[in-house]
């Protein structure tokens, strides 16, 4: 076995699976109760509407659809993309959005455009694990930054860069995954500030910030226009419209763009035309923001629901954090306590929630945890908690 190890690419050998992933396949069975994925609510797709705009789609143009297509994107979707990229802040054009599968496939060409082996790669700590999969598998050499309640902490992004001089800087600032921690609106102009004035590409991923519970709207990094040479925002329609659809893209300098398109088509040629052109109709055809609204009622409720139900089962002395939007909270238990031993506990009770320590790049915490509070209703979440509470009393 070592051999055959020994004949493969030395990062594919090192790079860990996602252990959520790996919990993934667990979660199918069908009388467990999962706070484990990022899934959005299946029962909340908008099946009648995508059913609509696929029907739409191969009556009006079939041979288009299914057909290969350019690497870049359909014109549709970029305009789409472009469109939704302004309305939520950032001024964009078609010319500036790469159409891909999933944000995720946005992360892995970035990574293949822009890192070199040992390139520094700075990244929140804890951080989104299959973006660390993406930047490790080129290679790329993690550094933390420095966190609290309010997201990465500018003065100390300054000391990283100063220290580390990183090829690039990787952030979620709203909603994070894992911590479902938002970056107020001051420390966003601090960032930009830095950035502007070094030398680093920024990658700002940005899934969530439509799932907001409150009324604000939280305004991406790259907004700033003094970034639009180095800054890389990605989007997907994944947790707003539909995962299976694996509609994202990437919004960043043109130059650089055309770059990425070579890696893309090495990759995989293009994004599925057919899902392409069923999202840009359906995205002309509907409001979705008022689609999203009864979603984001109902997630604030599951939300709410979790965090009630989590003070009371989670030992005394644990913490949590209370995201005003996307899907996760982020629990902290006692001193003593390590979540990853209780994992299989907690499956052999009949439900499931990820430990914390896979998503840091340096001084994992044994005693986080990670629970994603949209995929069940309130009642089922009050079950498996219930299921989960002697686990953590018997710990
Ligand atoms: C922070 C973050 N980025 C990117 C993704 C990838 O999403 P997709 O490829 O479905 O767009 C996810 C999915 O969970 C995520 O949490």
């Amino acid at each position: 076995m070592e051999s055959v190890r020994s004949h493969l690419n030395e990062y594919v050998t090192t790079v860990g699976k996602s252990p959520i992933r790996a919990l993934f396949e667990l979660s199918f069975d069908p009388t467990l109760i999962s706070f484990a994925g990022g899934n959005p609510a299946s029962e909340l797709f908008d099946v009648e509407g995508l059913t609509k705009s696929f029907t739409h789609i191969m009556e009006t143009a079939g041979q288009r659809a299914l057909q290969y297509a350019s690497t870049d994107g359909e014109p549709e979707m970029r305009q789409a993309a472009a469109l939704r990229t302004t309305q939520m802040g950032v001024p964009t054009t078609a010319a500036q959005v790469l159409i891909t599968s999933g944000s995720q496939q946005g992360l892995g060409l970035l990574s293949q455009t822009l890192v070199n082996p040992g390139d520094v790669v700075l990244v929140e700590n804890p951080s989104y694990v299959s973006a660390l999969q993406a930047f490790g598998l080129q290679g790329a050499e993690f550094k933390p930054i420095d966190t609290d309640e309010g997201g990465v902490v500018p003065e100390a992004l300054d000391a990283a860069i100063r220290q580390w001089k990183p090829k690039a800087v990787y952030m979620i600032p709203t909603f994070q995954n894992p911590t479902g921690v938002t970056m107020p609106e001051s420390r966003r102009r601090a960032i930009a500030d830095i950035i502007a004035a070094q030398d680093t590409w920024l990658i700002e991923d940005d899934p969530y910030s439509e799932l907001r519970y409150t009324d604000e709207q939280q305004i991406p990094i790259s907004a700033d226009p003094r970034l639009d040479d180095r800054a890389f925002l990605l989007n997907t329609l994944s947790k707003v419209l539909s995962p299976g659809l694996r509609v994202g893209w990437i919004r960043g300098p043109e130059e650089i763009l055309e770059r990425i398109s070579v890696a893309k088509q090495a990759n995989a040629l293009q994004t599925s035309t057919v899902d392409q052109l069923v999202a840009a109709h359906y995205l002309e055809s509907n409001d979705l923001q008022a689609k999203l609204d009864p979603v984001r009622a109902e997630y604030a409720r599951r939300r709410d629901a979790m965090l009630t139900g989590l003070r009371e089962v989670l030992p005394p002395g644990s913490a949590l954090t209370e995201p005003e939007g996307g899907m996760f909270v982020w629990a902290r238990l006692p001193e003593g306590f390590d979540a990853s031993a209780l994992v299989y506990d907690a499956i052999k009770a009949g439900t499931m929630f990820v430990p914390g320590a896979p998503f840091y790049v340096a001084d994992p915490d044994p005693r986080t945890l990670r629970f994603s509070f949209v995929s069940n209703t309130p009642e089922v979440t009050h079950e498996g908690l219930a299921r989960l509470a002697p686990v953590f009393a018997g710990a």
